[in-house]
């Protein structure tokens, strides 16, 4: 069927779309109904259904004869090492860490913070939440304390799992000094941590709190799986929001079961058996999705990479770890290409690789520049596939689906709409745009199995974050339009989301940070236009009157303290101070305006600019840190 009929049969039959896709799932009881839409805008997938994710994505294989077939693949470069786990393998150790979490107390609807960095044993406590039905909640290690703390105390975690170090290029990070003052910090407290020590660094254990993974996981039984409803939460991905507090986004069971193993054969063209690589880090969305849950559970062997496009230990680390393990389709964010292109423009390191089984490239998190996507077209001499989505979505909503047709690629686009998903571009009163019109992209509900049911506990804040702007849609928060054929175009967000190297920050979260500092009085955050990493935060500071210190302390004081409260992974490097801030009339500060100043394009006065003169003053600031041109 083309990919027109296949998206057809999604709109005016969802219902038996995707009842006939849960086929694919093993169920110990069938659903009621495939989509309750009894309580909107709150709508329900597989009601009355009950599985277990860990069952579809281990135990199912093993007794259907793959037991022997990798599952599990861990390439590390920056510690020499490869691991591989068969499906029987994987299977095994994570009953034997699913009873360790059990002996702890452990069961189901409890939370389970993984605080870990790219180790299979991440992994592993994933698939061993799931299989006693516990829920995860995976913290990217690269966060600060303070981040984590705020996690701990939306969660409430009965346990933390965590390493004793990560591994970032060629330092060891220690996770335990951050894993300890995050517990210091909050206010909620787990009972235990298990802490996987590593070669690399020796976490010390408090007594009666932390238990040692290896000792505890060689003392226990291991258990099984436990029946859950389609509906029960499997995780929590925290997610930045408008504000510092970020937002819990809840995955269920059977609807994410249902779509992920859906999504492997249509979107990636990728079979039970071949070899699924993402390039990405299992503390985000394309993580949870794409290295862990989707690949196990359509039978396929993914890989776990820890190191980095370029340095790990140099710009031919793609190119080996697909030669080396017959990787047929890869997923990564634009800025790693962007990053192998700029060490190695003529690809050079692929030369000494054999990529003859390689048959796609996807790209997503953030938006593909067409110069990437043709320089990764040219090198590798495959589809190269840009495919939108987010976290709360779980999985994409504008792909060219391979795997049902693969349609002509139009360079900036991301292609159509993801069977299940009706995504319409709508202006300001709700009309829907006409074609190459720019608008806001929403989601007309229901959204497919997979995307989010609610924010964890919080019922108010999502409908409040993302269905109040228009009855009937969910606002995605990127704006774009629709072209002539249907093709979708991501322009911008509308709210004050960057993406920094492909990882979703807020900087308003930032803006609060730097609020805190004593010598500030007014702040922006801005994400600037960044050639490597698609974006990165600059901030412009009004001091207090009287504070009479060096700029350069309290610009060294700011950048340590973003990168204290909310992590490195901020990349919060450049601020400059400013004697005021632009604002409209009502007080309102013109981000936007300086950020157009600050990539050097054109702009038009704002027509409600308090006092005009400040955008020279603007200008002049964001020269010295190397931004911005004289208009
Ligand atoms: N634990 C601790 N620290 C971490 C971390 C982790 N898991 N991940 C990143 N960091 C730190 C880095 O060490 C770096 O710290 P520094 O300021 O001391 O150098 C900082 O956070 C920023 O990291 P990163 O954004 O990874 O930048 P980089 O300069 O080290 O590497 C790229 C640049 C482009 C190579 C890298 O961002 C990359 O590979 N991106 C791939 C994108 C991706 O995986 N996106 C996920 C969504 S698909
Ligand atoms: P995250 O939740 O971290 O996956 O970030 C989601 C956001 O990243 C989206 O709302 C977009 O703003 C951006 N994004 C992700 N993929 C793409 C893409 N292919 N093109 C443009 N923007 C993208």
């Amino acid at each position: 069927m083309s990919y027109q009929e296949i998206y057809k049969r999604s709109m005016e039959d969802p219902e038996g779309f995707w009842g006939d896709a849960a086929a694919d799932i093993d169920w110990y009881k069938t659903w009621d109904k495939v989509l309750d839409d009894s309580n909107v805008p709150f709508y329900r997938w597989f009601v009355g259904g009950e599985l277990n994710t860990c069952h579809n994505a281990l135990d199912r294989h093993v007794e259907g004869g793959r037991g022997d077939q990798l599952a599990l693949i861990h390439d590390s470069p920056v510690t020499n090492s490869r691991t591989t786990f068969t499906y029987r393998e994987l299977r095994d150790v994570v009953a034997k860490v699913a009873g360790a979490m059990a002996a702890l107390g452990v069961g189901k609807g409890d939370r389970v913070i993984v605080y870990m960095p790219m180790i299979p044993e991440a992994a592993i406590a994933m698939l061993a939440c799931a299989r006693i039905g516990a829920i995860h909640s995976v913290v990217f290690g690269g966060f600060a304390a303070k981040e984590l703390a705020t996690r701990i105390d939306d969660s409430k975690p009965k346990l933390i799992v965590s390493a004793s170090c990560g591994i970032e290029g060629s330092k060891v990070i220690p996770y335990k000094p951050l894993l300890d003052e995050s517990i210091d910090l909050s206010a909620h407290k787990p009972d235990h941590t298990m802490i996987f020590q590593r070669p690399q660094a020796q976490a010390a254990l408090q007594s009666g709190r932390d238990v040692d993974w290896q000792q505890s996981v060689a003392a226990a039984a291991p258990a099984d799986c436990v029946p859950v409803a389609a509906t029960d939460p499997l995780y929590i991905l925290y997610t930045s929001g408008t504000t510092g507090i970020p937002k819990g986004v809840v995955r269920d069971n059977g609807g994410h079961a249902v779509a992920m193993k859906w999504s492997m054969k249509n979107i990636y063209n990728v079979a039970p058996g071949d070899v699924f690589w993402a390039a990405s880090d299992v503390g985000w969305v394309v993580g949870h999705s794409y290295i862990v849950y989707a690949p196990l559970l359509h039978g396929a062997t993914t890989i776990m990479f820890e190191g980095k496009p370029v340095g790990t230990p140099d710009p031919g680390a793609f190119w080996r770890v697909i030669s080396e393990h017959n990787v047929k389709v890869l997923f990564t964010a634009p800025t790693a290409f962007r990053a192998i292109k700029r060490e190695d423009p003529e690809a050079e390191y692929l030369k000494k690789y054999d990529m003859s089984g390689f048959r796609a490239l996807f790209l997503a998190g953030e938006r593909c520049d067409p110069d990437t996507l043709a320089w990764a077209q040219n090198t590798l001499k495959v589809p190269v596939v840009d495919h939108w989505w987010q976290t709360e979505t779980g999985w994409g909503i504008a792909a060219n689906c391979l795997g049902i047709e693969q349609l002509p690629i139009k360079p900036g686009s991301p292609t159509v709409c993801v069977p299940g998903y009706d995504v319409q571009i709508l202006d300001e009163n709700g009309n829907v745009e006409a074609p190459g019109e720019i608008g806001r992209i929403m989601i007309k509900l229901p959204m497919p199995p997979g995307c989010l049911p609610t924010l964890w506990q919080n019922d108010d804040r999502f409908v409040e974050s993302y269905l109040s702007a228009q009855e009937g849609y969910y606002l995605t928060g990127d704006a774009g339009y629709k072209d002539e054929d249907g093709y979708l175009w991501i322009m911008s967000r509308i709210d004050d989301i960057i993406n920094v190297a492909g990882h979703r920050l807020s900087t308003g979260g930032m803006e609060e940070v730097l609020a805190s500092h004593p010598d500030v009085a007014e702040c922006a955050v801005i994400g600037v236009a960044d050639k490597l990493k698609g974006e990165l935060p600059v901030g412009l500071v009004v001091l207090k009157s009287g504070v009479n210190r060096e700029d350069e302390a309290i610009v060294g004081e700011l950048v340590s303290l973003v990168r204290q409260k909310i992590g490195p992974v901020a990349a919060f490097k450049k601020v400059t101070i400013v004697e005021r801030l632009p604002k409209t009339r009502s007080g309102k500060i013109l981000r936007g305006t300086m950020k157009k100043i600050a990539d050097s394009e054109s702009f038009k006065m704002p027509a409600t600019i308090d006092d005009p003169a400040i955008l020279d003053e603007i200008t002049e600031a964001l020269i010295r840190i190397g931004y911005a041109v004289k208009q």
